[in-house]
């Protein structure tokens, strides 16, 4: 086989991490008069390495994130008043990996949105599956879809072993649908031990009024 034909089948065999480095690695063994074994080992090291970082695209996409905040960049003066000892406890993502659930309640522009976010990334790189909703939007959408369409984005809403509701009852009132949709949530994540992350500017006392109770 020449090169060319080398690379055909190592894509055929799925093995497209070892392909695109091949030529490389041919130049470097030549240019060190590496022992093969050495070339071998880095080459199942590159398909290993393709295959990781393929795995996190595929995650991140899936959680619905718009960005990757990370706490390393965090910038604690933005709010002082931010509990920093809870968020690295959040960020040890212990509560998910015991199924409990947090609340982020505070004032609009405090920076909940971006600690919920960090979180829900960091829970992307140690391997869960997440999902990030803009909750009124998403819950809007629920309610104007088709049933079928409904117990879809409702199996999509209870899979996931992170689910984040940020902004809930930004427009204080929900819809009846949206009510019915977040209690299935809730009850059904519950029995199954999967976290819900809940961002909120407002108070948990005025939460019964916005889901329609007294
Ligand atoms: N710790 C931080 N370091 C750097 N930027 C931050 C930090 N916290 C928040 N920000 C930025 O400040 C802006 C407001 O923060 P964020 O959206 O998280 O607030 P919020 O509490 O979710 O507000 P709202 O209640 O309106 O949704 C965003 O652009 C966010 O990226
Ligand atoms: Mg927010």
């Amino acid at each position: 086989m020449n090169m060319q034909e080398i690379e055909r089948t190592l894509r055929a065999l799925r093995l497209s991490g070892i392909a695109e480095t091949l030529s490389t690695r041919v130049m470097q063994a030549q240019a060190a008069q590496q022992p093969f074994l050495e070339t071998f080992a880095a080459m199942l090291q590159d398909e290993l390495d393709r295959r990781h970082s393929r795995l996190m695209q595929r995650r991140y996409k899936r959680s619905g994130l718009d960005e990757k905040v990370t706490l390393a960049d965090f910038d604690w003066r933005f709010n002082p008043k931010l509990p920093r000892a809870a968020c690295f406890e959040l960020h040890t993502l212990k509560f998910v990996a015991e199924g409990a659930n947090a609340l982020i309640v505070g004032k609009p522009g405090t920076g909940k949105s971006h600690l919920a976010k960090a979180v829900a990334y960091q829970a992307t790189l140690q391997g869960h599956d997440v999902r990030y909703l803009e909750a009124d939007a998403e819950f809007a959408r629920y309610a104007l879809a088709s049933a079928t369409e409904r117990s879809g984005l409702l199996k999509e809403w209870v899979e996931p072993d992170l689910l984040i509701l940020d902004d809930l009852f930004l427009a204080r009132r929900i819809s009846e649908h949206a009510a019915e949709v977040l209690q299935a949530i809730v009850h059904q994540r519950y029995k199954l031990h999967r976290s819900v992350v809940v961002t909120s500017n407002r108070v948990v006392q005025d939460w019964g009024r916005y889901l329609g109770q007294r």
